[in-house]
């Protein structure tokens, strides 16, 4: 090799995109069975390891996809009235600098990420769509006076189990990639899991007479990945600068500023500071803001204010139809008329 420095940075690069680059299974694998081991194949992207496991667990590869796909929306979705509006990952396989630098942006990536192939996988077990899994193990809890363990609860510790070993693979078996940013994205990942594993919550069902709940069957299950990301997004405002340094014999996250807290395995950490995403960046992968819409009497973080970053905004009406004065028929339909409305938008300049 002539060029040893382009080469490691080549290899650098690579490294840093092979820790997601499962989320572009939405595109590569949406039509394919996974019924044969040579559609494997066909995601250049996964690691070995996550080769093997496709291989070896064809069926689970539906929940990865699914996972992926949820990931995508779910993060776009929680992220539309930010500056960032976590538009770059709609370019999965391949990333820009916002989720390629060790940002804060990539944190909360990574974290719902690993959270959703958990998820998934957690219930998939539950739908019978897995030969290996079914509903989760009874809890240990002794139930409450008015209900008993019942139902097929989430299968947790299948989900963990799998999609640790999936979300984690690439950062554990390659060798690309700088240490602290495997050492971040590692941590981040756990995080995702941890916050998903302490939403497991007790869900009922009445059963009696009438629907009066004389007997209640509760099983324990997952919330959406809404509420999960939601979670995960408050953890992502408050997220920790954090450098590699050496602590005794090992290398360790510790926070860069030494007077705030220690690190904690709920805390989402990162390594680079973030533009402010107000203007166009390509090398910082900013897109900016112009033309995003904004709120004008908000006062959070969609406010005109706010995301417009001071520059003011255009206003403009546009005409929304909506469904009204709705009849119910007896039985069973309801018929509507169609009203248009005018609505006041507020874009950025
Ligand atoms: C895999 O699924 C496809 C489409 O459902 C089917 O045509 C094919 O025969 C299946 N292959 C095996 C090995 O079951
Ligand atoms: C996110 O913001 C960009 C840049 O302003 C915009 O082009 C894109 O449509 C937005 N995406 C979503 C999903 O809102
Ligand atoms: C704008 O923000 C206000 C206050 O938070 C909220 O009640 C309203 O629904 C928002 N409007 C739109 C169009 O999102």
């Amino acid at each position: 090799m002539g060029h040893p420095t382009t080469a490691a940075v080549l290899l650098c690069q690579l490294g840093l995109t092979a820790a997601i680059h499962w989320l572009g299974l939405t595109e590569s694998g949406s039509g394919v069975a996974w019924n044969e081991s040579h559609h494997c194949r066909l995601l250049a992207g996964l690691v070995p390891d996550q080769f093997q496991m496709c291989r070896r667990n064809l069926e689970v590869m539906h929940s990865i996809v699914r996972a992926a796909r949820r990931t995508k929306s779910v993060c776009q979705k929680t992220f539309t009235d930010m500056r960032w509006n976590c538009s770059s990952i709609q370019r999965a396989p391949s990333f820009g600098p916002d989720l390629l630098k060790g940002t804060r942006e990539s944190a909360f990536v990574y974290a719902l990420a690993a959270a959703a192939v958990t998820h998934s996988i957690a219930q998939a077990c539950t739908s019978g769509e897995l030969p290996l899994c079914s509903c989760g193990s009874v809890p240990s809890e002794v139930p409450g006076p008015d209900f008993r363990w019942g139902g097929c609860g989430d299968n947790l510790r299948y989900g963990l189990q799998l999609g640790t070993a999936f979300a984690d693979s690439p950062l554990k078996s390659s060798k690309l990639g700088t240490q602290a940013l495997k050492a971040m994205n590692l941590h981040n990942n756990a995080v995702g899991r941890q916050v998903l594993s302490d939403s497991l919550d007790t869900k009922c069902k009445c059963h009696g007479v009438s629907g009066s709940c004389s007997v209640k069957t509760c099983w324990k299950g997952l919330p959406n990945l809404d509420e999960i990301a939601s979670d995960l997004k408050s953890k992502y405002l408050a997220a920790i600068k954090v450098t590699h340094r050496l602590i005794g014999p090992r290398k360790q996250l510790i926070p860069k500023e030494m007077d705030i807290r220690p690190v904690k395995e709920t805390d989402l950490v990162y390594l680079n500071n973030s533009p402010d995403y107000c203007t166009p960046n390509l090398h910082l992968g900013s897109l900016g803001t112009q033309d995003r819409q904004c709120n004008k009497t908000s006062v959070g973080s969609d406010s005109c204010n706010l995301m417009c970053c001071g520059r003011g905004y255009n206003a403009y009406t546009e005409e929304v139809v909506e469904r009204c004065h709705c009849k119910y028929h007896w039985c069973c339909y309801v018929v509507c008329k169609k009203c248009r409305r005018k609505v006041e938008r507020y874009v950025c300049k």
